[in-house]
């Protein structure tokens, strides 16, 4: 098959080179957006009078009909026209004959490609806002169940203080808002269009290049046409921002995975969430959370490959720039995939309330309010807590916790306490007196369900178009 850039060569393209610099295999995934962006372009062509309107209607209709058979499925593509876009330009020339070769004038394949990314991108990003959504709900859902159930609160994997359930959950809930944020401000960046950059100087013909914005709904276009076919930011920030929410997705399953287990028995995932073991038959493991830690890896591994990818590159488009694309599409499913299963497997998880129960009346995660309450006495925080340690000390050697000690082993330590103390020591009260801003009394956990209720209730999900 004759190559569209042919004529200025002599030798048939090696059979490997030209395996080796095709893209056609992964970037047909732009297909749509590439037919979209013609599209705009030709109607900007024919209202400057670059083309005639009969021209540009056939090359629209010829568009169009390829939009079909795209969507049909019905659209070969081959490795000898390279990429998606020199693919669709030879699929549109045998649709309508030479005048599809019109399409191609005032634009060159670099800034058609990095507005074809755009236009990816800036879809993708308004479905992730709402995927991230569905997570917040599904956790603002159980949060809402749970606001009085008690659980250890963990500092180095050491019980440290009892905690509502829902004040934990809820620490995740805010993480995905920074995240949903993220995503949100990003579209700053991506919504802006290269086209009518050219190849990197800009073109020789009329154009307009803020009508095509209009038409494809960008809210600016790139001021140095050399910036627009070099820049690949946008696309190393959203790299950036998926591996953000894949950490605090992997920090989740990590959570998810030690609950589930037997030691700690906090929670049980829904079976449909489950896989079994070839040979051991009680088992029920807890693959899918496994596999979204795992898979935050590769996420990592695309933003890095693509930072290395740019570093080197001097201005304007290099063929390296190809290579932006496979690491995105992969993230791109990761994030996708792990979302979607996040939020149903999060909502349908069973909560071990007596398992927690146990696990803070087993430990002396009450010992900080023991301190504190000889501070309310007068005595020095610094002192109480070297008390209190000693307490701790008697209590573990007597194999007994803190509440179990009387009132005469309490005052061996100190001539301050009273019976009062039992009341204080309390797992209800220990939560409760943590009544501060954002702390986890009940009360502020109530606030701050409300807060989050509010946020995603108010959510605008495409601030930028
Ligand atoms: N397939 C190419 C890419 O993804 C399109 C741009 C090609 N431009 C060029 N001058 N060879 O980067």
């Amino acid at each position: 098959m004759s190559k569209l850039w042919g004529g200025r060569f002599t030798k048939e393209t090696n059979k490997l080179v030209e395996q080796f610099t095709a893209s056609i295999e992964f970037d047909q995934r732009l297909a749509i957006e590439d037919i979209t962006g013609s599209l705009a372009h030709v109607q900007m062509l024919t209202e400057c009078n670059v083309i005639s309107e009969e021209d540009a209607e056939q090359i629209k209709s010829g568009l169009s009909i390829l939009q079909r058979k795209i969507e049909d499925d019905k659209l070969d593509f081959y490795i000898e026209h390279e990429d998606i876009h020199m693919n669709i330009e030879k699929h549109l020339i045998d649709e309508i004959g030479p005048v599809g070769g019109k399409l191609h004038t005032g634009r060159s394949r670099n800034d058609q490609v990095a507005t074809d990314m755009h236009l990816y991108l800036r879809e993708r990003t308004i479905e992730f806002i709402d995927s991230v959504e569905a997570v917040q709900g599904a956790l603002l859902s159980q949060a809402s169940t749970h606001v009085e159930t008690i659980v250890p609160g963990y500092t180095h994997l050491q019980r440290a203080q009892p905690i509502s359930f829902a004040h934990h959950l809820l620490a995740y809930f805010w993480m995905f808002e920074r995240d949903k944020e993220r995503l949100k401000d990003s579209m700053k960046r991506i919504n802006v269009l290269p086209l009518g950059a050219g190849a990197l100087a800009g073109t020789t013909f009329p154009i307009d290049r803020e009508r095509v914005a209009e038409i494809l709904q960008f809210d600016s276009v790139y001021a140095n046409s050399i910036d627009a076919v070099s820049d690949r930011d946008f696309i190393a920030e959203f790299l950036s921002i998926a591996s953000i929410i894949m950490t605090h997705i992997s920090r989740l399953s990590e959570e998810l995975v030690i609950w589930s287990s037997q030691e700690f028995g906090f929670i049980e995932l829904d079976d449909s969430f489950c896989t079994g073991s070839s040979i051991m038959p009680q088992k029920k493991n807890p693959d899918v959370p496994e596999l979204l830690r795992a898979k935050t890896g590769r996420t990592y591994g695309n933003l890095i490959g693509l930072l290395t990818v740019l570093k080197g590159l001097p201005l304007a488009y290099n063929k390296d720039m190809q290579e932006d694309k496979e690491g995105m599409f992969d993230t791109v499913e990761t994030l996708d995939g792990s979302l979607k299963l996040l939020a149903p497997m999060i909502e349908t998880m069973a909560v071990n309330e007596k398992a927690m129960r146990k696990a803070v009346t087993e430990d002396y995660s009450n010992a900080t309010d023991i301190a504190d309450y000889l501070v309310t006495k007068g005595m020095p925080f610094r002192e109480a807590h070297d008390i209190i340690g000693r307490v701790v000390l008697y209590a573990i050697k007597s194999q007994k916790y803190l509440l179990d000690l009387s009132i005469v082993e309490y005052k061996r330590f100190s001539p301050l306490f009273e019976e009062d103390i039992f009341d204080i020591l309390e797992p209800e009260h220990v939560m409760n007196a943590r009544d501060s801003h954002g702390g986890t009394a009940t009360s502020q956990v109530k606030k701050q369900i409300e807060q989050a209720e509010s946020k995603l209730n108010s959510s605008n999900k495409s601030p930028n178009i």
